[in-house]
């Protein structure tokens, strides 16, 4: 089975991966919140450009509690990977952050995610081969000032997947994390012309990422014969930060 939910698929960079696993030859759930109606599109798109594939949108907040996570988690068709491709973040000083803020990024970048590697793990290891990828980023491996929480969750991720990694390694079940530099997305949409040049001047590949550029790995990640490839954080900056 070559089967993937994409959780995210309304992002940009979930996006990407969502258009490089079909070209793979995927089939795919496209998982989105407030922006269902891209993933509807989406869904749309791929099945005319791969008419033998599968691709069905499906819906859920993040923030939602553990019986709408159960449910969602019973309405999956089967899959052997999981691309958890959606985060938030937010810039300033932690002490200037409201509590609601810091719980519900903890909650969208990495409770919900664990939770869902919790619900979803029979049916991964039920298959005969299974993947996780996490997109991280380089501020778990570096924090970044002014988003302390955010690297905070990204870092969590990174050690999670170590972890967790060994404990379904002999059931064929890999899990890595693909942590991504700048990419030109809605999250770096705001940086203006001087932080943008600054930020380029910074990455010796000279360049922000695209989607593309994470999504290769992805697809390396998710192919059958990647499966010793298990608990690694992959940087993929243009030779930025760790
Ligand atoms: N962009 C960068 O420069 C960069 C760099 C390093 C790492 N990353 C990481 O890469 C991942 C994707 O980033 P991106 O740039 O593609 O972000 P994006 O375009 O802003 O997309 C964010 C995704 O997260 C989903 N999401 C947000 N809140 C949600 C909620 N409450 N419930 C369910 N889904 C929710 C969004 O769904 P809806 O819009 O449908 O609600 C969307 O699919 C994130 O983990 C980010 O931390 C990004």
């Amino acid at each position: 089975m070559q089967r993937a939910l994409i959780i995210g698929a309304s992002g940009t960079i979930g996006r990407a991966i969502a258009e490089a696993l079909a070209q793979a030859g995927w089939s795919l759930e496209l998982h989105a919140n407030q922006h269902f109606l891209a993933v509807q599109q989406l869904s749309e798109q791929l099945a005319v450009r791969y008419p033998r594939q599968d691709f069905i949108p499906v819906r859920l907040d993040l923030t939602a509690n553990d019986a709408v996570l159960t449910k969602f988690a019973t309405s999956i068709l089967a899959v052997n990977a999981i691309v958890f491709a959606q985060g938030v973040t937010h810039y300033g000083l932690l002490g200037e952050e409201p509590l609601a803020d810091i719980d519900r990024l903890l909650t969208i970048n990495l409770r919900a995610p664990l939770k869902l590697t919790h619900l979803l793990e029979p049916m991964l290891l039920n298959q005969p081969y299974s993947r996780i990828v996490f997109i991280g980023s380089v501020y778990g491996g570096q924090g970044s000032a002014l988003e302390s929480v955010y690297s905070a969750t990204k870092a969590g991720l990174s050690g999670f997947a170590q972890a967790y990694s060994r404990e379904v390694a002999s059931s064929h079940l890999t899990v890595n994390v693909i942590a991504p530099g700048a990419v030109r997305s809605a999250m770096t949409a705001n940086f203006s012309a001087a932080e943008l040049s600054a930020v380029q001047a910074d990455i010796p590949a000279g360049r922000l990422a695209t989607g593309a550029d994470i999504a290769a790995p992805v697809v390396h990640l998710l192919t059958a014969s990647s499966n010793y490839l298990t608990g690694q954080t992959i940087y993929v900056s243009g030779g930025w930060l760790r």
